[in-house]
């Protein structure tokens, strides 16, 4: 088992990462819920893959435990899901020594959070992400979140699970598009920070895209090192945490533009804005031509798209772009690439270049 410690003072906790850790979960999780009672929130997918056995675990270890399934998909992260969840924890009676694990990847990781969050002003949270995603990303760092009709992760908080447990087992079960929609986010963590480790994923590409077991192991550990080293500096995304954002300011454009649909999912629109903006990066003389070489050839080698055939036109790409929320005096700051293993935030990029890179025409 390997295990990444997050140090934030009292909101402290581990990352582990192995097989086989939701069959124990009671060993993993029970200090954490003195007062005996777990609801487990799942998706409808998750929950009847490993929902079951989790709930059985958690009452053989004699704790009360419940499940909620949610749909499928990112239309779950919503007032209403969070609703439902509010009412089944208030007919459960969960108390203050009580709490929630969040069984599944990305989008029941921030429901589940943002309801741990709230109800009773806090309870306990676990995080079990089931996706490659999940696990590498959203699943570190205490970022919960809804969504509104006027955007995406509008209403959330900052707030940190007790344990994230990394069952490297539910790997399996997920399709190949999901497992290399995770892979976009290892990518683009090896890139902002580990250049040894960015050596690893080019090496090791087959054996990664085939599941080898050491290989996950590995790669689900130097992702949580390195977002974790990242959000013990800063937990809030005042300053360093920004980094996290490479390739997400064009990739959150075309995820818009492409409604958040199953046509081009997260990881993949974020490979497209880590190759446009490595490609910018190279016109404004912040990297050299052979590093925009080795991240779109590492990227293609993970069968993640690097262009648009055809890019939206600039007028619509802006459009997107400046609805960002995190966009400030609608002028968009990118985090750029200066070498692999190096990126700096906060800097301002020819809008006229934003097509032709998705196109993937400047380099
Ligand atoms: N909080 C953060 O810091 C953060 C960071 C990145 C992304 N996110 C959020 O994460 C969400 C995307 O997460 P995601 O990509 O995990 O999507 P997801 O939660 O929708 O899961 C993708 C699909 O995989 C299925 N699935 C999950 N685990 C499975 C398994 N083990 N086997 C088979 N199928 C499985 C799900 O049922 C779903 O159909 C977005 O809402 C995004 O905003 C949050
Ligand atoms: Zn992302």
């Amino acid at each position: 088992m390997k295990k990444v410690k997050l140090s934030l003072g009292d909101r402290s906790y581990s990352i582990l990462v192995s097989k086989g850790l939701i069959k124990d979960i009671c060993k993993y999780t029970s200090s954490f819920f003195p007062g005996k009672k777990v609801l487990v929130v799942s998706d409808t997918t998750v929950g009847r893959l490993y929902g079951i056995n989790c709930v059985e675990a958690l009452r053989k270890g004699g704790m009360i435990s419940e499940i909620i399934n949610v749909p499928v998909g990112e239309k779950s992260k919503s007032i209403e899901q969070l609703d439902k969840i509010f009412n089944k924890l208030s007919r459960l009676k969960v108390g203050r020594e009580d709490g929630i694990i969040a069984l599944g990847g990305g989008v029941v990781g921030d429901l589940a959070g943002l309801a741990a969050a709230t109800f009773l002003r806090g309870i306990s949270l676990v995080q079990v992400p089931t996706t490659l995603l999940s696990q590498v990303d959203s699943s570190v760092g205490g970022k919960t979140a809804i969504n509104t009709i006027y955007g995406k992760n509008l209403v959330g908080s900052f707030f940190q699970p007790r344990v994230v447990l990394c069952d490297l087992e539910t790997m399996f079960s997920l399709r190949q598009r999901e497992f290399r929609n995770g892979l976009a986010e290892v990518v683009k963590h090896a890139v902002i920070r580990d250049e040894s480790f960015f050596d690893f994923l080019e090496k090791n590409t087959s054996k990664i895209l085939n599941r080898d077991s050491r290989s996950l192991e590995k790669i689900v550990f130097r992702n949580c090192r390195i977002k974790g080293d990242v959000v013990e500096i800063d937990e809030t995304e005042r300053g360093l945490r920004q980094i996290l954002n490479f390739g997400h300011t064009l990739g959150h454009a075309l995820e818009s533009l492409f409604g958040f649909s199953k046509k081009l999912l997260h990881g993949e629109a974020v490979s497209i804005g880590m190759s446009a903006v490595a490609q910018m990066s190279f016109s404004a003389g912040f990297c050299e031509k052979e590093d925009v070489n080795r991240l779109q050839k590492l990227l293609t080698s993970f069968k993640l798209p690097i262009k648009l055939q055809k890019a939206p036109s600039l007028r619509e790409v802006k459009r997107y772009v400046l609805h960002d929320k995190k966009v400030r005096d609608g002028k968009p700051k990118f985090v750029i690439l200066k070498k692999i293993g190096n990126v700096e935030s906060g800097i301002e990029l020819n809008s006229q270049l934003w097509s032709a890179s998705i196109e993937g025409k400047l380099v």
